[in-house]
């Protein structure tokens, strides 16, 4: 993409920069600015289609009114912004107030989440290829099998080499959609977990929330990348032009973080995100600083390359063994967790460094947004 190209995407979101509050025309006169009180998301998203407007309508008014849903059916549910933007609200309600609390534990909208559930596990199962019956011991050498494969093009590698500074800025609006609330997913596993694992994940949950100094949390630090790139670093504000390839990544952990049954697939996820980091990390960096951002904006990056060499060794050898210990026979579980996030991270780097092979935004244009 050159500094002249213009797609509605980049429009939209070369107005908005700091400009989440103005009143710039065509960014906050679309959006529904009914946000209950006690609510941190200041603005509700436009729908993008049946499944995402049935959501929002009803956060708009008040729990227990949802009444009929769409069917859940004929769905490619991996690349459909419409399927992943309704699960992702309806996940969202149980880490920020979307509009009225009541919402998180409305039984009508668990009922409806539940369906998307169903159909979006189906489909991670058909897209995953792994162990299903795993002896507790070989769990960790199965999981450095799946790391070392190499599972495509690098995002991190095509930024090192090439990448230009749009570029960067699209791939930090994706990336917040978790790196915004970075660690609070795989906290739900702590009190699921015993002695060893518990151990161990809380003390990498420590560094990631900055050893207990707020200015250091990683997605603190993530945000002041944000903030030296010239982006909005509150949260949810791209949330609108997210495709189905981000928000599908970000309800994959939520929906392993919400439900106990599968703490074994949190921890496979978190395993591979922190044996997986150090190389990429240290890459981004270095675009960064090739780009001319600053120190401060490099930090989240430079923390990641110190702290995941040693994360990836609590993660593997006492999170993962210490879970095996007590639960052995969560290993298929743990697998298939890793599996699905590195499958659906090769996803997301196929759509972006497709589009931009063909020079054109990879974000939602926003004529796909309904109004
Ligand atoms: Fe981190
Ligand atoms: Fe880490």
């Amino acid at each position: 993409m050159t500094e002249h190209d213009f797609t509605p995407a980049r429009a939209w979101f070369g107005s908005r920069g700091f400009a989440r509050h103005d009143t710039a025309e065509g960014v906050v006169a679309f959006r529904d600015d009914t946000g209950g009180a006690g609510s941190s998301w200041p603005l509700l998203p436009w729908p993008r289609g049946p499944l995402s407007e049935a959501v929002i309508a009803a956060l708009r008014g008040s729990p227990g009114t949802l009444s009929s849903t769409p069917p859940v059916e004929n769905i490619d549910v991996l690349a459909d912004d419409d399927f992943e933007l309704a699960l992702y609200l309806c996940y969202e309600l149980h880490y920020r107030g979307v509009t009225d609390e009541g919402w998180e534990w409305d039984v009508d909208l668990l009922r409806f989440r539940a369906e998307m559930e169903r159909a979006f596990l189906n489909r991670l199962r058909d897209e995953t290829v792994y162990e299903r019956h795993v002896a507790a011991e070989d769990v960790g050498t199965a999981l450095d099998t799946l790391i070392s494969v190499p599972s495509g093009p690098s995002l991190s590698a095509h930024f090192v080499e090439s990448g230009t500074l749009d570029q960067m800025r699209e791939f930090c609006v994706h990336r917040s959609a978790y790196q915004l609330k970075e660690a609070d997913p795989h906290t739900f596993a702590i009190p699921r977990l015993a002695s060893e694992a518990k151990a161990a994940l809380v003390e990498i949950q420590y560094d990631e929330y900055g050893l207990g100094d707020a200015a250091n949390m990683h997605a603190t630090l993530f945000a002041n990348t944000m903030v030296a790139l010239g982006l909005d670093p509150s949260y949810g504000s791209y949330v609108e032009i997210l495709p189905a390839a981000t928000l599908a990544k970000v309800n994959l952990v939520s929906m392993f973080a919400l439900h106990r049954r599968w703490r074994g697939a949190l921890v496979g996820h978190l395993v591979v995100f922190e044996m997986t980091s150090i190389q990429p990390m240290g890459r981004y960096s270095q675009a960064l600083e090739r780009l001319g951002v600053g120190p401060e904006g490099r930090r989240f990056y430079d923390v990641h390359v110190q702290v995941d060499a040693r994360h990836a060794v609590i993660a593997r050898d006492r999170l993962v063994a210490g879970l095996m210990s007590t639960e052995p026979y969560l290993g298929a579980d743990v697998l298939f967790g890793a599996s699905a996030v590195t499958m659906l991270e090769q996803r997301f780097t196929d759509h972006l460094l497709t589009s931009w092979d063909q020079n054109i935004s990879s974000l939602s244009p926003w004529e796909n947004v309904r109004r």
